[in-house]
């Protein structure tokens, strides 16, 4: 590395608190991303052609940067830029200097690839550990990782971080649910990580199994890797009687571990602003918007060696809001969607969060849920598929409760929508990760 890294005191300790970081002010941490973003600025520009030419082409160096308002005169990086740049190209350290590699499938087309050195993974599992003691965790608490290990950064970012809190960690992985409810039953986990969908799979698991989820040892959810409603979180801790937070990340910034909701607050995402800067951006003019709007969330990494990245283009959709329960960082709002999965049908947005959301509201479904996208003639259709709660399975009123729910998204979207409510079970399960929420069978144009 050309330079070193600035650091914000020497020494972190996980024993009994929290890490300096996280005890900064607002002050401190904007004067250690100041020197942070020169170097990562620098360090890209130095190391990765793709970088030089872009800002080369912007007509901006890293020396133009003087403030942290300055970030906004350098070009932002989209997912195609990673894909015309796979597997390697937008690495800056020689292959040597890599220990892992991770990838995400996406969903079209190649993959994209990620690489970390030793210290990126260092960092990674500090900003892990961090998280997950967020969430309510403490060193000697067992935790449970089912999101899926592999190429996918969840599982390993997990791992890796309960290890560095000084937990003890079972590498479940995804998929398997009977075992998985065996071994929650058995091992006694007081933690649990793994998407919120699959841990509705997982309730479902119980169910089976005949026991009672709100009986089982845990008392920490760490869910995140897709959207998810505050609805939802009501769901998940009245049915497993646990204290269930919000994890996000993208493999592009890292992995799992870009921010965290923290178990006393539950209002929102802290940002690890030491190691990744945000900015809240207008998708359609790409300005920077003040905190407190709407808009697509941008990420700069501040040390990574590996892949530094600039102005990375999420496409998630939030606003950042001061810091709380940790007030030298920002928090971001929960996400509630994506602008990829947002559908505009006849004109009016929708976001599979709304209907999730408006689904919970009602009694008698569970948040399994679809939404199916067709086209009679020169119209848009959309049919939400439901499904039915066992419990209430055979007492309730399928039509009247199919009504409600339309009339509720009719009253509160704005649209008319037709549904379909399956028996318990009836809407399919992803085997493992992300809840695929969309199926799209317009025809293509
Ligand atoms: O999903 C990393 C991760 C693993 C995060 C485990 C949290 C827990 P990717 O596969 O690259 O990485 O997908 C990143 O997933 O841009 C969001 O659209 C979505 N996402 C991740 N966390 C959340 C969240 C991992 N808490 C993409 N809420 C991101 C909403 C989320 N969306």
């Amino acid at each position: 590395m050309n330079m070193a890294l600035p650091a914000l005191s020497p020494g972190r300790s996980f024993e009994g608190g929290l890490d300096p970081a996280e005890r900064a002010s607002r002050d401190e941490i904007m004067s250690l991303q100041r020197e942070r973003l020169a170097w990562s600025l620098r360090h890209a520009y130095e190391n990765v052609p793709f970088y030089r030419q872009a800002f080369d082409k912007a007509g901006v160096h890293p020396s133009d940067l003087r403030d942290l308002s300055d970030l906004a005169k350098f070009p932002f990086t989209v997912k195609t830029d990673l894909r015309d740049n796979y597997p390697f190209g937008l690495f800056a350290v020689p292959k040597e200097k890599l220990i892992r590699v991770h990838g995400s499938s996406g969903t079209t087309g190649k993959p994209i690839v990620v690489g970390y050195t030793k210290a990126d993974i260092d960092m990674w599992a500090d900003v892990m550990a961090r998280s997950i003691r967020a969430a309510g965790v403490r060193p000697g608490m067992m935790v449970h990782v089912a999101y899926g290990y592999g190429l996918f950064t969840g599982g390993l970012g997990a791992h890796y971080g309960v290890e560095r809190l000084g937990c003890t960690v079972v590498p479940m992985s995804g998929g398997m649910t009977e075992r998985q409810v065996q071994l929650i039953h058995d091992f006694k986990p007081d933690a649990i990580m793994v998407t919120p969908s699959y841990m509705l799979a997982l309730m479902d698991g119980f169910a089976k199994a005949g026991l009672d989820p709100r009986e089982t040892s845990l008392k920490y959810g760490i869910f995140g890797a897709e959207p998810w409603t505050n609805a939802m979180r009501q769901e998940i801790e009245r049915d497993f009687a646990l204290d269930a937070t919000d994890i996000y990340g993208l493999s592009e910034v890292i992995g799992p571990g870009v921010a965290q909701e923290c178990v006393e607050t539950k209002d929102g995402l802290h940002i690890w602003e030491d190691h990744f800067y945000p900015e809240v951006i207008d998708p359609l003019t790409g300005e920077v918007l003040p905190d407190g709007s709407k808009g697509e969330l941008v990420f700069t990494s501040l040390t990574k060696e590996a892949f530094p990245i600039i102005r990375y283009r999420t496409r998630d959709l939030t606003r950042l809001l001061p810091g709380t329960a940790r007030p030298g960082m920002r928090r971001m709002e929960k996400v509630t969607g994506r602008s990829d999965d947002m559908i505009i049908l006849r004109g009016v947005n929708v976001f599979p969060t709304q209907i999730e959301e408006i689904l919970l509201a009602v009694e008698a479904c569970s948040g399994h849920y679809q939404i199916e996208l067709t086209r009679d003639g020169r119209m848009d259709e959309m049919t939400v598929h439901a499904e039915i709660r066992e419990e209430v399975y055979g007492e309730v009123d399928v039509d009247a409760t199919g009504k409600r729910i339309l009339k509720r998204i009719k009253d509160t979207i704005g649209i008319t929508t037709r549904i379909t409510l399956h028996e318990p079970g009836g809407i399919e399960r992803t085997a493992t990760g992300k809840a695929k929420r969309i199926l799209d069978r317009r025809p293509k144009e």
